[in-house]
């Protein structure tokens, strides 16, 4: 019987991950099916359970319910509990484990992708939202010289930094010294913000790398104008979509011609 995947969010329309899915699907020749599945603002849970209820084997979690996935599940892995999110769910024997394969995700598009080192490196994470909190354990893991925090908000990178050993917090204005990777988790790519980064930050050589995608973000300006390199985040939509699909079908889809076509279109 075919296998049956989503991604629920709100809104989910503009979703690629069935696209990226059903090419890891075709590659490796798995009967799945994935889709999209739009959840009301306040029927996340009921929208999953319903889902189960119908036969589904797993879901991946996008914005505004990565929290709730996380409050949901009945077991989590350690990377989901220090994201204090969840991305990726699977159903089986009536339990829900919670998964989070986002900073999984953004490791492998720069360690192996982009080619990149983490490990001795000095590394800036910029933000300190979901999204920051989500990808400084497997950050962390990589074992970089220096993973400095930083936020508009100070109090919120202090406090990340206060749970999770080895990185350090510090806003804007105190932000010095130089990066050999730069990553932006804000928002502000979304709005045409731009962040009050101080000269200097990149570093000669440095990588800078913006969470959003196919948008060329003010983040991407001044780091381009720095002369750092430039990387969006479509590579770790897909390699976060890559992790999931090993979690529910123990299988490793190659990326690179997946990426390749989402590139191209
Ligand atoms: P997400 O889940 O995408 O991380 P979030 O939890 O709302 O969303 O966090 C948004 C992040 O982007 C925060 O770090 C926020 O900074 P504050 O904590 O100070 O709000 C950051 N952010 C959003 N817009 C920004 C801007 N214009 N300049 C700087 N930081 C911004």
């Amino acid at each position: 019987m075919t296998d049956r995947y989503a991604v629920v969010g709100n809104p989910i329309a503009h979703s690629r991950s069935p696209q990226i899915h059903t090419l890891f699907a075709a590659q490796t020749d798995q009967d799945l099916r994935y889709e999209t599945l739009l959840a009301p603002l306040d029927a996340f849970a009921a929208t999953v359970r319903g889902f189960i209820a119908a036969g589904g084997a797993g879901l991946n979690v996008t914005v505004p319910f990565k929290e709730q996935a996380f409050r949901l599940a009945d077991t989590l892995t350690p990377r989901a509990r220090a994201a204090g999110a969840v991305n990726t769910l699977s159903f089986t024997d009536g339990r829900i484990a919670g998964d989070n394969t986002d900073g999984a995700g953004l490791v492998a598009d720069i360690t192996h992708n982009l080619g990149t080192a983490i490990a001795a490196r000095r590394v800036l994470l910029i933000g300190a939202g979901g999204a920051a909190r989500g990808v400084i354990l497997p950050l962390l893991e990589q074992q970089p010289a220096q993973l400095a925090l930083v936020n508009r908000t100070a109090d919120k990178a202090v406090a990340l930094a206060q749970a999770f050993a080895g990185c350090n917090a510090c806003d804007f204005a105190t932000l010095a010294g130089a990066f050999d990777l730069v990553i932006n988790a804000t928002s502000a790519g979304l709005s045409d913000a731009e962040l009050p980064l101080p000269p200097g930050i990149f570093a000669t050589g440095c990588l800078a790398y913006e969470m959003v995608y196919g948008k060329q973000t003010a983040f991407l300006n001044q780091a381009r104008s720095a002369g750092a390199r430039c990387a969006d985040g479509l590579g770790m939509l897909v390699e976060q979509a890559a992790e999931a699909f090993f979690v529910w079908r123990g299988i490793r889809p190659d990326t690179a011609p997946v990426l390749k076509t989402l590139r191209s279109a």
